[in-house]
């Protein structure tokens, strides 16, 4: 259709489950997933310059410095499948400064939807994480192990999904959540993260859908 195309960002604590949730969002919506964490863990992996000044942070479970990764998501959603695709916006903003950034460059999604989970879950979750280097799919040890013996053999552990760093990662969080959020209290579609992943997908699947048909209305309302 002629419509423009959606633009999404999902927030959350860390392990409410953004990550889990863009995989199955992406496959249905064709959105380009643009995730700073995943962004920031290749540069880490690949030795960049980037990621050479952003370890050291991340494996203390606190945010990268805001221009490094400021830098880094405006440059990537200047690219044009952005603009063919649409975008899903994940682990950005995470402060203040990162909000007035998007605004100020005029970068607003159609919905801002928030993962809200429990502190106990959250832990659990994180430190039952697993990730495929190979396939960078999402696992968890006792929710969604993985496949076959082959898959399991290669699974790796963040360096900052500790219980000690997640705790301290939840801090920074919270910390910053309500002044990021009221850039997008009219927006805002608050979602039960604590449900099975299929739960929690089909309330985001009915959110986007009806805001794609709006969208291609010419009507523009969450
Ligand atoms: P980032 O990668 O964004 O980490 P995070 O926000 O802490 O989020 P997570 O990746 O931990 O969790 P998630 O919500 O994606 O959950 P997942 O789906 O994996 O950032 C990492 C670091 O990079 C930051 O600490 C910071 O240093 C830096 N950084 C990133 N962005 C930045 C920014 N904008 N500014 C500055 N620094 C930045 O799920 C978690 C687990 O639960 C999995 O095992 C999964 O299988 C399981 N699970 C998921 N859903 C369910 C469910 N419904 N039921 C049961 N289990 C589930």
């Amino acid at each position: 259709s002629a419509s423009e195309p959606l633009k999404v960002m999902i927030s959350g604590a860390p392990a409410s489950g953004k990550g889990t949730q863009c995989e199955l969002i992406v496959k249905k919506f064709r959105l380009v997933h643009v995730s700073t964490g995943d962004l920031l863990r290749a540069e880490v992996a690949a030795g960049t310059d980037i990621g050479n000044k952003a370890k050291a942070f991340m494996n203390a479970g606190q945010l990268v410095p805001d221009e490094i990764v400021t830098a880094m998501v405006t440059a990537r959603l200047a690219l044009e499948d952005v603009k063919q695709r649409g975008w899903l916006l994940d682990g950005y903003p995470r402060s203040y400064a990162q909000a007035q950034s998007l605004e100020e460059q005029n970068i607003r999604p159609d919905v801002y939807i928030v993962l809200d989970v429990p502190d106990e879950i959250l832990i659990d979750r994180c430190v039952g994480r697993r990730l495929d280097p190979t396939t960078g799919k999402i696992y968890h040890i006792k929710n969604f192990p993985p496949e076959n013996d082959e898959i399991k053999a290669r699974l790796i552990t963040r360096p900052d999904d500790t219980e000690e760093k997640v705790k301290s990662r939840l801090e920074i969080y919270k910390k910053n959540a309500e002044s990021i959020s009221a850039t997008y209290s009219s927006i805002t579609k608050k979602i039960d993260g604590s449900r099975s992943k299929d739960e929690v997908f089909i309330e985001i699947d009915s959110i986007l859908t009806q805001l794609q048909n709006n969208k291609q209305k010419g009507t523009n309302l969450v």
